[in-house]
Parts: structure tokens; C-alpha cells; sequence
């Protein structure tokens, strides 16, 4: 519904952000403004500020920044016309209903809302019954807790479908509200009959808590199994979950939403301690749902059947979120082994089985990035080149420029290092490691490594070259390194022969101050270096020494500074790869907090 926007200013003039905010946050007046712990990260120190003033929040940890409307959305999960009513709630002012049609429509869904709870409160007294005994025992056998029944208001529709038609009329509803509400059908000579017969009632709530359908389960081998209210006005089964009433404020508080398949294990996990898991009804899960599970948590976890049934259907809703992913937002999967759902996991092996298989989910591009390989032989080129144009369209089909930017970089390396182009010859020392027969596979290079891109190959042997020549000098002039000794200490070479003797050097020289270059090589020869050292020495030979060793004594520091700086500097920048490698390419924080840190890393440095 759309509002008349004179209404939503008022609105803002009237309801401070400070009083909203404060309904989560403790705030603290400075100045002009409000300071507080932002709900959006873990902090210590306040990055929150609040300005009634000008109307509106700004967290400075997460550059989040909005108003009464979008506090209360954002942070505790409200749908946008939940917070308006909230808000002229406590401002005292009507919501408008703008159009008489609207207004209809609105009345016609309030009437249909009381009759389904006025519905669910009478099938919850019949589970009480003694006609209800047999489902109140099937519940029970089932390891249901009585105030877990009473939580989810769990009933029972009785044999007899005329005794909810009767029980609705006395309170008062029409026949027609029924019908509409699908809590009763009409047969074709008009008479109205209870929908439900003999069944365990779920019933189903909005996200306030509000009945709008119910999932009534056979408790015998009847079909089918379970049985919902058809779609109304009231209840569009795509855009309701199971559970959301309940789930909504324990997710937020946790920051993480499960989606399980079916009633029951939205209500078996409640029952365990994992109050945050909902349920499609049945179908598989839209991209309203997912929009809706966003607002409570910023990667909801998928949890599904690990056989390959499931697996399709992971692969499926990955698809489906693909294209409307939007920057930190995304969703984990978990697929469960064992043949167990969520129900029966729980009970047999504990909430910490499950909570362990939620903290191990996938990412969406893992599972996107399997389930289009399991399409492939990927020993067929031209099937790893359709894998490849594959990946590339659906990162294309991504609406959000930035994320459709991370994306297909991701795509890219992932490519590059599964069936990356043929890395050119490396040079690398490290076929001077004493593994039997390094001089006659000299020419051959050594194996193929995994490498991020395909120039990396020949980045490797420059380093290999550059490693080797400061390891050269560092030999000749022991009285230069040890000033650098520390930082000698905590490079790493990627050459392991090299670097074997980068380690024996640093030894050497801090354990025996002022060691001559003579007595070092003497020492290094003994600690088995021999072979490593004397092709050091060729090789230098053959490239000729490095100009450094004729020039002056400053400017062999300075070199010498230069080069190990120049490692550091691609340790730190291997550990930033590596590190966003690992990351969530959607998750715009943890990129915001690794970059800062790598910064910091930077100019301690
Ligand atoms: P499942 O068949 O996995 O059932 O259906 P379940 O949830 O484990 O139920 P129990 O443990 O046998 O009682 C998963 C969900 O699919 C929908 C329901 O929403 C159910 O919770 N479903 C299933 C139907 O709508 N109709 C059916 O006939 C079966
Ligand atoms: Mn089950």
C-alpha cells in the first residue's frame, strides 16, 4: 500500500529517532546528538550516533544510516508497513487506507485474520478433547513437550467437518468469510463443510504472530500428508514461512536464520534451542521469502538433505538468489548427511550435531560453482569451456553492479585454479631441494603449481631470482644482515631450498656476532647447505653478480632494505588474497574490515 507522503513526514516530525532507537540501544547524550553501541556490529567503543534533529542514525562502523522506518526494519526486522503502524501507534495518528478499495481489502483481511484465529483457538481446545486423545498422542510419540504445543498452538480438526463451521458461526462469522479465509468449502448444492478432517492442526502465522493459514498433517497413512489452506487474499504460501512470528527475534539476536524443510523441524529445533529456524510450506523457497529472511539475518542458512535430490534443490535455490543478491547479503547451505531431516537429527543426536552441520555451511558460490561442475566432465575441454561460459552468464545475470563486479572476478580465479592455462616455465630454486635427481628435471621445471594467475608463474621465478640474490649478498656481507636479522627472521621465501638457507643465515648470524663471510659458509656447508649453496653460486655466476656488490657501503644498505621490504610487502599482499579468497565476496563488512586491518598491517610496516 502506498501512503500519502504528507502522512510519513508528519509521521518523522512527531516520533524521534532517539525514542525508537532507544527501544534497543542504550544511547548516551553528547552534544547535539545520541551515542551508542551500534547494533549492527559487536563493538566496544560507540560508532552509533543518533540525530533527532535532523532525523536520522548513522553507524559509523558499518555505514549504515536511516530513519525511524528503516531502524525498525533494519534492526528489528519489521516489514515496512509493520513500522509505520508502529510508529503511528506511538504517535498516536491513523494509518490512512488510501483508497476505499485498499480499505475493502484491508477489512475484507481483518475479518479473514479473526476467523483463522478464532479457528485456531478451537482446534488447539479440540486436541484437549477426548476425540482429540489419538492426535494428542501421536504428537507426543512424537517428542513433542506440551508447552512446545502450546508455543506453536498446535490442534486438532476433528472427524466430524461440520464442528468448526458451527463453532465459527456462533462467534459470530459468516459463511462467507470462512470460505474466503479457505477455513470451510462450499459444495455444489451450497452447503458449507469444515476444511480440515481429522488432522493435526499447524496453524500458520504471519510475521506478527497473526493467523493466516493452517498445514494439518494426517496422523494416519491418509494422503496427503499434509494438507494447507489454499492460497487467499490473506496467505500467499511463496511469501510466508513457517515459524517467522517466533524465529524473527531470536535470528536477529543471533545474526543467523535457519531454513529447515517442514513443520516439524521448525518446531523439533525450537524444542532443542535453536528457536531461530523457519519453513517454506512445502514448495521451494522464493525470492520473496529470501528477501524476507535478509531483513533478520544477512546470510540465512539453507538446510536441506544432503542426497542428491537435495543437492539439486540447493543448486536451485542458489540459482534463484543469484540474481538478486545485493551487496552483504547471501545465503550458507547445509546439507545434511545420513538421510536424517532436521526432526530426527536433533532428537538423536542433540542440538549441538546440528548446530555443528549450520556452522560448517557451504557459501552460495561454492554451491553454484558445484552444482554447474556436476553437469560436466571435466576432462572434456570444450565441456570445461561450456562450465566456463556457464559461470560467466550467470554471474552476468546478477541486477547489482558491484556484486555482479566480485562475482565474476570470483568466477575468474576459481577457473584459473581448477583448470587454470598452462603456467609458463617456472624458475624456481626450488629444484635445488635435495630430492634425488634435481639436475636432470632442471630443464623440465618442477611441477605444475596452483597458482592464482596465469602470470603468477613467471612472478614466482622473479622472486625465485630476487630471493636468490638477496640470500647472495646477505652471504658476502654478514655485517649487513645483522642489523636486518629480525626481519630476516619473519619473512618466508618461497623457494623452500632458499629458504632453508634464508633460516641457517639468521641462525648464524644472531648466534655468532660478527661471524666473517668465511666462517658463515663454512657453517652453512656443515649444516648440510653444500649443494644449495654451490648452485646459489652458479646460478649468480650466470646472471651475473648483482651491481650492488661493487657499489658503496650506503647503498648496499639501501638495497638490502629495499628487497626485504619488497617481500614483506608481498607476504602481506599474499595474506590479503588469501584472505578474501576465504572471505563471503558479497560480504561487504568483512571486506571493509580486512582491508583496514591490512592497512594497519601496512604502516606498521
Ligand atoms: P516432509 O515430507 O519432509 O515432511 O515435508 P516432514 O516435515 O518431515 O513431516 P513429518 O516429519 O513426516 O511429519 C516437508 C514439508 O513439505 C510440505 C509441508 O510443509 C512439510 O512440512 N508438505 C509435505 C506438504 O505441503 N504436503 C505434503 O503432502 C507433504
Ligand atoms: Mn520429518
Amino acid at each position: 500500500m502506498s501512503l500519502p507522503p504528507h502522512f510519513l513526514e508528519e509521521l518523522k516530525q512527531r516520533v524521534s529517532v532517539s525514542d525508537i532507537v532507544q527501544r534497543r540501544v542504550k544511547l548516551i547524550k553528547r552534544g547535539r546528538e545520541f551515542v551508542g553501541l551500534s547494533p549492527f556490529n559487536a563493538e566496544k567503543s560507540p560508532s552509533f550516533t543518533v540525530n533527532d534533529e535532523k532525523g536520522f542514525y548513522h553507524c559509523f562502523s558499518s555505514g549504515e544510516h536511516g530513519d525511524i522506518l528503516s531502524f525498525l526494519m533494519n534492526v528489528e526486522g519489521m516489514a515496512f508497513m509493520e513500522a509505520v503502524e508502529t510508529c503511528a501507534g506511538l504517535a498516536g495518528m491513523d494509518v490512512p487506507q488510501e483508497t476505499p478499495e485498499e480499505h475493502a481489502r484491508a477489512e475484507q483481511a481483518k475479518g479473514m485474520r479473526e476467523a483463522n484465529t478464532a479457528a485456531a483457538h478451537f482446534f488447539e481446545q479440540q486436541l484437549r478433547m477426548p476425540h482429540g486423545a489419538e492426535a494428542l498422542t501421536y504428537l507426543q510419540r512424537r517428542g513433542l513437550a506440551e508447552p512446545t504445543m502450546r508455543r506453536f498452538q498446535l490442534g486438532y480438526a476433528p472427524a466430524d467437518r461440520m464442528a468448526v463451521i458451527a463453532y465459527l458461526r456462533r462467534e459470530g462469522y459468516e459463511d462467507e468469510v470462512l470460505v474466503e479465509a479457505g477455513l470451510a468449502r462450499k459444495s455444489d448444492d451450497g452447503r458449507v463443510y469444515g476444511y480440515f478432517k481429522d488432522r493435526v492442526i499447524f496453524p500458520i502465522m504471519d510475521a506478527r504472530g497473526r493467523c493466516i493459514a493452517f498445514g494439518a498433517r494426517a496422523l494416519g497413512d491418509a494422503q496427503p500428508k499434509y494438507l494447507n489452506s489454499p492460497d487467499s487474499p490473506l496467505f500467499q504460501k511463496g511469501d510466508t514461512l513457517y515459524g517467522l512470528d517466533l524465529a524473527r527475534e531470536p535470528g536477529h539476536k543471533a545474526g543467523e536464520i535457519v531454513v529447515v524443510e517442514g513443520y516439524m523441524d521448525v518446531i523439533a529445533l525450537s524444542e532443542a534451542g535453536i528457536p531461530n529456524a523457519v519453513a517454506p510450506l512445502g514448495t521451494a523457497i522464493t525470492e520473496n521469502q529470501i528477501k524476507r529472511l535478509w531483513k533478520i539475518a544477512a546470510r540465512p542458512t539453507l538446510c536441506m538433505d544432503g542426497d542428491a535430490a537435495g543437492r539439486r534443490a540447493a543448486g536451485r535455490a542458489a540459482l534463484r538468489c543469484l540474481p538478486i543478491l545485493v551487496p552483504g547479503r547471501s545465503l550458507k547451505f547445509t546439507l545434511l548427511t545420513g538421510g536424517q531431516d532436521p526432526d530426527e537429527m536433533v532428537r538423536e543426536n542433540g542440538a549441538e550435531a546440528l548446530n555443528e552441520a549450520f556452522a560448517n555451511a557451504e557459501s552460495l558460490a561454492d554451491i553454484i560453482w558445484t552444482d554447474a561442475l556436476s553437469e560436466i566432465d571435466a576432462a572434456q575441454p570444450e565441456q570445461r569451456a561450456a562450465f566456463d561460459k556457464r559461470l560467466h552468464e550467470l554471474a552476468r545475470g546478477i541486477q547489482d553492479e558491484t556484486v555482479r563486479r566480485y562475482f565474476t572476478d570470483e568466477v575468474r580465479n576459481r577457473l584459473r585454479q581448477a583448470f587454470g592455462q598452462e603456467q609458463p616455465q617456472q624458475r624456481s630454486y626450488d629444484r635445488y631441494n635435495g630430492r634425488g635427481d634435481s639436475w636432470k628435471k632442471r630443464d623440465q621445471g618442477p611441477p605444475a603449481r596452483r597458482l592464482p594467475r596465469p602470470a603468477a608463474g613467471a612472478r614466482v621465478a622473479a622472486r625465485s631470482i630476487g630471493e636468490g640474490r638477496l640470500v647472495f649478498v646477505l652471504l658476502q656481507r654478514p655485517d649487513l644482515a645483522e642489523p636486518l636479522a629480525e626481519r630476516l627472521a619473519l619473512i618466508r621465501f618461497a623457494d623452500p631450498a632458499l629458504d632453508s638457507l634464508r633460516a641457517a643465515l639468521v641462525q648464524n648470524i644472531v648466534h655468532v656476532p660478527g661471524i666473517d663471510a668465511g666462517a658463515l659458509r663454512n657453517h652453512l656447508m656443515n649444516a648440510g647447505l653444500t649443494r644449495t649453496l654451490s648452485l646459489l653460486d652458479a646460478d649468480i655466476k650466470r646472471r651475473r653478480p648483482p651491481g650492488v656488490l661493487q657499489e658503496n657501503e650506503a647503498d648496499m644498505a639501501i638495497w638490502l632494505d629495499q628487497a626485504i621490504s619488497a617481500m614483506e610487502r608481498d607476504e602481506v599482499n599474499q595474506e590479503i588474497q588469501r584472505r578474501a579468497r576465504s572471505l563471503n565476496m558479497q560480504d561487504d563488512r568483512a571486506l571493509q574490515a580486512l582491508d583496514s586491518e591490512m592497512q594497519a598491517v601496512f604502516r606498521e610496516r
